[in-house]
This record gives C-alpha cells, structure tokens and sequence, in this order.
C-alpha cells in the first residue's frame, strides 16, 4: 500500500477541510493510505504525523479552518530543518506529500522535493495572490463575508449619514477589495496594485457629501495603509463624518461557499491523479475554469497582477 501525507501550512482559509477531506477519500479510493501532519511544517519538523482515514474526515466538509491545523514556521527555510522533515515522511514509508497554503507553503514543498519527497501544491489561502491560479481556496468565501460586513455597514452609515472606511485582508494582493468593492457597490477601491490618488478620493467625497450623498463606502487593501490613519487624515482635512472598521479576522472563518468546496474537490482530485502516477514539484491550480499543474517554481515565481479588467468595470461603476 502506497502512503501519502496531507499537511496545511500558513493562514488557514475556508475550504482548506474540504480538501482535506477529498484527498483522504479519493486517495483511499486509489488504495493509498494517507497520513495527516498536524500543524504544518513544523509538525512535519516535529513529528507529528498521524494516519487520517475516511472516519476522521467524516462531517467537515462545511467547516471553515483546518482540523490538521497549522503553523508558520520560518526556520523551514533552513536546509537542516528541511532534511529532518523530510526523513520523519521516509522513516514512515511516505513518498508523497501534498501540501495546502500560500506561496510560504509551497516554497517549503519545492525546497522537500530536493530532499526526495514528492509534493504536490493546492492554493489554499484567502489572498488569492498566486497568479498561476485564478482562483485560490477561501478567497470566495472571504469576499462573501466582507460583502456581508458592507451590507451590514452601509446600513448603520446610511441612517447617519457617515462615510466608512473597510479595511480588508490580502496582504500584498487587492483582489479581496477589489471583488468585494464591485460586488458591494463601493464608491471607491484602494488597492497596493494602483497609485493611491488621495487627491482625486478628496474631491469624490466633498462632491458627494455637497450633494446629500454622505455615505461614501471606500473599500482600503490592509497593503496600502492603515483605516484608522486614513480616517483621521480625511475627517482632519475634508470635516466631514468618517468611520472606519478594520474586518480582520472575521474573514479567515466560517462555512466555505459552495465554490470555495467545488474548488477544494476539483485540485484534490487532481493532485491525487498526480500522486498516483509519481509525480512531483507541481502546483496545481485553476485557469479559465480548467484544472492545471505547473512546476512549484514556476508558480511562485510568477509576480501578480492586477487584474485590468475588473478595476476598469468598478472604475466605471463607481464614477
Ligand atoms: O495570508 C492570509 C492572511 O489572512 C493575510 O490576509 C493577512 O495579512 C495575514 O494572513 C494575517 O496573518 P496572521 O493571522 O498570522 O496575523
């Protein structure tokens, strides 16, 4: 019987369960046993790898985190540190790890394969900040939850009258303001990927408030600035009525939305097809809503971009 491992690896993101969950049965289904490293590399580290089966997997398909849990663990970087890793999976018969998270997480993998485990990446984080995948496991959900936080804010900022500020996650990446300022109806979108022209924000939000529109909702990547700061600039120079909330980690959690699910089941299958047939070093990821598989590398490597298209339609939508 062949054996496979299963870790999750940097900030957890809804969906992450469910691909858990289908890696164990498909790969079961392929007569493979597969192992669960629990708190990511540094489980891998430490040892604490435990066979996973149909039963533990049974009824989390609809919970948001991780049950394997996880970690960051920067000293993975280290070649020495890597090498144990990699022996704990040798020393129990394990040739193939596939390993669930960000770019940090797959560049633990990469570094794995050169110790002899085969491994195999699925994007799962709410940045969606790799660009050889459209899509990464979680990010929908995490919109649908911010875009739950707008409807809620508007509501509150409307009856006073108040401009708001949300500041959401995605690290270096705008995707989670930028899907969730089009899909909210925000009336501005601040995002690491675009110059931020506070001039021209100055000059939207006095024109509206001159107008009696006075609950402006701007949209603020946690990349660019601080909401607080940002508020207290504005409200300082315009005297206008501003709040801002900061979302936080209210968008790592909850049930993952039926495409977040759809995604997980979609790479498990495949990268179990790949774990199958011995293969290594590949990412695997969705592109024009077709499963694909790159070199770990080349998926890292790859610098995002904006995606032109959708900042012209909010530009459009929000003029
Ligand atoms: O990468 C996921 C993410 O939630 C980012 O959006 C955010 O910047 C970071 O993790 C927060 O990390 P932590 O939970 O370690 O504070």
């Amino acid at each position: 019987m062949r054996k496979i491992a299963v870790l999750t690896s940097g900030g957890d993101a809804p969906g992450m369960n469910a691909a858990i969950r289908d890696v164990v049965r498909i790969a079961n289904d392929n007569n493979m046993d597969v192992y669960a490293v629990y708190d990511g590399y540094k489980g891998l580290l430490e040892n604490n790898i435990q066979p996973i089966g149909r039963k533990d997997v049974a009824g989390i398909i609809y919970r948001g985190g991780t049950i394997i849990r996880t970690a960051r663990l920067n000293e993975f970087k280290e070649e020495n540190i890597q090498k144990i890793a990699a022996n704990n999976l040798k020393v129990l018969g394990i040739d193939t790890l596939i390993a669930i998270g960000g770019d940090g997480t797959f560049r633990g993998a990469e570094a794995l394969c050169h110790h002899g485990i085969n491994c195999l990446c699925i994007p799962g984080t709410i940045d969606n900040d790799l660009e050889y995948t459209d899509y990464t496991i979680g990010f929908d959900t995490a919109v649908n939850t911010v875009l739950s936080a707008i409807n809620n804010i508007r509501d509150t900022m409307t009856s006073h009258g108040r401009v708001s500020i949300i500041e959401v996650m995605g690290r270096n990446c705008g995707d989670i303001a930028l899907y969730s300022a089009i899909s909210g109806g925000a009336e501005a979108v601040i995002i690491p990927e675009v110059p931020f022209d506070k001039e021209a924000l100055c000059k939207r939000l006095l024109a509206d408030n001159a107008i009696g529109m006075k609950s402006d909702i701007i949209i603020l990547a946690e990349g660019v600035c601080k909401a607080d700061a940002l508020k207290d600039e504005l409200q300082n120079k315009l005297q206008i009525s501003i709040r801002s909330s900061v979302l936080g980690h209210i968008q790592r959690g909850g049930t993952p939305s039926m495409a977040d699910r759809i995604l997980a089941s979609r790479l498990a299958k495949h990268a179990v097809e790949l774990a199958v047939n011995g293969a290594s070093n590949r990412a695997i990821g969705i592109k024009n809503n077709e499963v694909i598989d790159i070199a770990i590398n080349d998926a890292v490597n790859m610098k995002h971009k904006l995606n032109q298209e959708l900042y012209d339609t909010f530009m459009l939508l929000s003029r």
